[in-house]
């Protein structure tokens, strides 16, 4: 909507009205202009011109749905290379009734820019259900995750399986819950390496922030013998799980599942848990002290979580000092990559969702290699612009500054996490890593912890 072209009669009264109400009501107008409604796909969002703030660079028929998934989860000052929360807030401005709710209540200004922030939160998690709004779509979109890393997920799910497998091989009915089931490739793995008596008593919790597959998930693990009544679902993020442990959320996405009731499910599993497992999720997670806390929570004395995720040392700094380039990452047991060959294999993925010709790729990468390997200090932005030449046209705008997701973490950092949650660091090893070599595997790490 651009100007309306009636004027609108703004229905506030002070005296009958508290704040609340009227920041209420600040709060649909802002839901309204950028489009998120219940009814209407994000690429139809109401006022064109946010549609237009918010892609600005991209090409495609929506940047925001390719960014959607990680951008839920994006540290704010990364947001800002996908949006200009300044135009937004003018945009929103010119809607009437907006402009004056913020002119007759100063204070709610700020809150103006709270409720932007909000319903970019939001808008991400409407357009990854749009975007992987089928099981078909979610498993079809994990796969592309999993071919671009080179097939390295895949193999990981089927370690975590295994491993899974091996630490309840003496529980009887365990209770298992899955952070990030996606299309279910995690707990698929670990329910099959699990003994069929074991299943036919298992509890399954499977969860997602994007809840579309997970029925799916639970009639594939039916199908392997555990009871559906004993699947769980929770059809939110794992960051709601875990601040409903002391409130509960007002989440729209459960209104999707009648009858469901979060409260009573989440208070069957406080100290239940036999198992938590993770795949390729915690990365969203741009804070993890509440997630880990909420997990030790959930576990039984003694229980524990297996999780594996991408290690990144790049989030610690953007310039990395030769002194950590050439350290090797925590780990407790095998061999672990330097820190060079954590940043050349995480730089690799990056480079190859931005250089399309193979050539210029390959260029690339051999620049980065003798770079990476020559720099007493390496910064990946500054070579990205001083090899600008190599990427096509809107890399810098997008890639430069918030497409790499800084919510990777070095082992370094997620075992310490563990620990100040109060749990104990059981193991931390990266099975994939193949010295000399650049490749997805390498980074990819798993941690075990027990409460
Ligand atoms: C790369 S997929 C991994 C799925 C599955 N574990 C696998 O390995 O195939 C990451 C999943 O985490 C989910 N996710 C993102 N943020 C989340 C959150 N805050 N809470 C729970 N799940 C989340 C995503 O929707 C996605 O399904």
């Amino acid at each position: 909507m651009l100007m309306p072209k009636k004027p609108v009669r703004v229905r506030i009264h002070p005296q009958s009205m508290g704040t609340r109400n009227i920041r209420r009501q600040l709060q649909r107008q802002v839901y309204r202009e950028m489009g998120i409604s219940r009814s209407r796909p994000t690429t139809a969002a109401t006022n064109r011109q946010i549609l237009s703030v918010l892609h600005p660079t991209h090409a495609e028929r929506s940047a925001m749905q390719s960014v959607a998934h990680d951008f839920s989860a994006l540290p704010a000052e990364s947001r800002a290379a996908f949006v200009e929360r300044a135009r937004i807030r003018q945009v929103l401005l010119q809607n009437q009734r907006i402009r004056q709710i913020v002119e007759r209540y100063p204070r709610l200004g700020a809150s103006l820019d709270s409720q932007i922030e909000r319903a970019l939160t939001q808008r991400g998690f409407k357009c990854t259900s749009e975007l992987w709004g089928a099981r078909k779509a979610i498993a079809a979109g994990i796969k592309t995750i999993d071919a671009r890393t080179g097939g390295y997920s895949e193999i990981m799910n089927e370690r975590m399986g295994k491993v899974a497998g091996s630490m309840l091989a003496n529980v009887r009915a365990p209770t298992i819950f899955d952070i990030g089931t996606g299309a279910g490739s995690t707990i698929l793995q670990v329910v099959e390496n699990i003994h069929p008596a074991q299943r036919a008593n298992a509890k399954i919790v499977i969860s997602d922030v994007v809840p579309t597959a997970l029925k799916s998930v639970r009639r594939q693990l039916a199908a392997m013998g555990v009871k559906p009544g004993n699947v769980i679902i929770f059809p939110v993020g794992f960051n709601h799980v875990c601040s409903t442990l002391r409130t509960m959320p007002r989440q729209p996405f459960l209104k999707k599942f009648p009858g469901y009731n979060f409260r009573k499910n989440l208070l069957s599993l406080i100290g239940q848990v036999d198992l938590f497992v993770s795949g390729a999720t915690f990365n969203n997670f741009p804070k993890i002290n509440g997630i880990l806390r909420g997990t030790k929570a959930l576990l039984k004395p003694g229980g524990a979580a297996v999780i594996w995720d991408w290690a990144g040392i790049e989030t610690t700094a953007r310039a990395l000092p030769r002194e950590q380039l050439e350290r090797k990452m925590f780990a407790t047991e095998g061999n672990a990559p330097t820190g060079r060959e954590n940043l050349l294999s995480f730089s690799e993925y990056w480079l190859r969702s931005y250089i399309k010709d193979e050539a210029r790729l390959q260029e690339a990468l051999s620049r980065l290699q003798r770079d990476v390997g020559a720099s007493n200090s390496f910064d990946f932005i500054k070579w990205a612009e001083a090899n600008r030449g190599l990427f096509e046209q809107d890399w810098q705008k997008i890639a430069g500054q918030g497409r790499r997701n800084r919510g990777y973490r070095t082992t370094e950092q997620i075992a310490g996490d563990m620990q100040r949650a109060g749990m104990r660091v059981q193991s931390v090893f990266f099975p994939l890593y193949e010295p000399g070599k650049i490749t997805q595997g390498n980074n990819q790490y798993i941690i075990i912890a027990r409460k």
